[in-house]
């Protein structure tokens, strides 16, 4: 028989820790036990995994004692408190908070791209910012045909990355507006329903925030490509799931759509989307809910030199956060 692991995922109640579950579920991940670690908050809630109630047991030192792996969502804080506690416990981890994302002992993994780098970590592996992941899912097999330089790009990020409560937010401003009343922004720092935010994250001296520099920071790291640039601008948008970005990729070599469409087409976890006819591309509506990402609008860009133009889509709470953590455990 198979070796079983016995896991405990932190964050459990929230939107990536939900999804985490359902995603061993579906893929049939070998549990031996599992153990849903959230906040005081949340003592006395269970959550249904394979049929039976799992109490969710407050988070603390002791959490971890027998645990083989452990799935953190729930922030950088908790990530950056917890997750060492969890490996002197033992346990390895995979974390889908920024915290541990730039150290240089911790691989940060896309699977499809990178997941030979698993094999280096001391204990904790990160998983890349959902953006990114998204992004790169895209740009990678492009990379790989023609060596890309930079990239400039728009993300259309949808509020369920700013986690369960921002989701709820979305939905109550939906209502409000709807009825005639006045709005009150709470996650996010203005409006959403019915508006864009060009803000995700805080900002940085530079300008830029910090969600838009992880593209270029994390690209690097997850690409092995020092010398990736990228220009980012991140919006938030009245969208409930999936993430949309717009990308203008420069290359080194000369690029052609055939070869770039047959490239994307060949990878693992992508799918083409692109008929100007018909007329079909991605929208977050038919990337919520699934495993791949999706791409389409891919053209020449008319203002760079080998350059690509594209949209791409993909689930932020699957591919870009509780799947590709997953996947990063069932490397391991
Ligand atoms: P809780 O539901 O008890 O607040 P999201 O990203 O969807 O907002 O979810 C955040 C997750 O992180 C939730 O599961 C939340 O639990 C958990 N969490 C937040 N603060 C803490 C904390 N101090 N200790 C443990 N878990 C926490």
């Amino acid at each position: 028989m198979s070796k079983k692991y016995r896991v405990a995922v932190v964050g459990a109640t929230g939107a990536v820790g939900g999804e985490m579950l359902r995603v061993m579920e579906r893929r049939n991940f070998p549990v031996a036990s599992l153990r849903l670690l959230a906040s005081a908050r949340s003592a006395g809630t269970t959550l249904k995994f394979q049929g039976q109630d799992i109490a969710v047991e407050p988070l603390g030192v002791n959490s971890f004692e027998g645990i083989d792996v452990a799935l953190f969502s729930a922030g950088g804080g908790i990530s950056r408190e917890y997750a060492p506690v969890a490996v002197k416990s033992g346990a390895i981890v995979v974390d889908n908070s920024s915290a541990f994302r730039m150290q240089e002992n911790v691989p940060l993994v896309v699977p499809e791209i990178n997941g030979g780098d698993v094999a280096q970590h001391k204990g904790i592996i990160a998983n890349p910012n959902c953006t990114t992941v998204v992004t790169l899912m895209a740009l990678y097999p492009l990379h790989q045909k023609f060596r890309v330089k930079r990239i400039f790009a728009s993300s259309y990020q949808a509020v369920s990355g700013a986690g369960a409560r921002a989701i709820e937010e979305l939905k109550e401003q939906v209502k409000a507006v709807a009825a005639g009343h006045a709005v009150q922004p709470g996650i996010f720092p203005h409006q959403i329903a019915f508006n864009v935010i060009p803000q995700v994250d805080s900002f940085l001296e530079t300008g830029y925030t910090k969600e838009e520099m992880k593209m270029q920071n994390e690209g690097r790291r997850i690409m092995h490509l020092p010398t990736f640039k990228a220009s980012i601008t991140c919006v938030r948008v009245p969208v409930y799931r999936a993430h949309s970005v717009a990308v203008s990729a420069e290359f080194e070599k000369p690029v052609n759509v055939s070869e770039a469409r047959a490239a994307i087409a060949a990878f693992p976890g992508l799918q083409i989307q692109d008929d100007t006819v018909a007329p079909s591309y991605p929208m977050p509506l038919g990337a919520a809910g699934q495993d791949d990402c999706f791409v389409g609008r891919l053209r020449l860009d008319c203002a760079l030199e080998n350059g690509l133009a594209f949209w791409v889509c993909g689930d932020q709470l699957l591919k870009g956060a509780a799947l590709n953590a997953v996947q990063i455990a069932e490397l391991l």
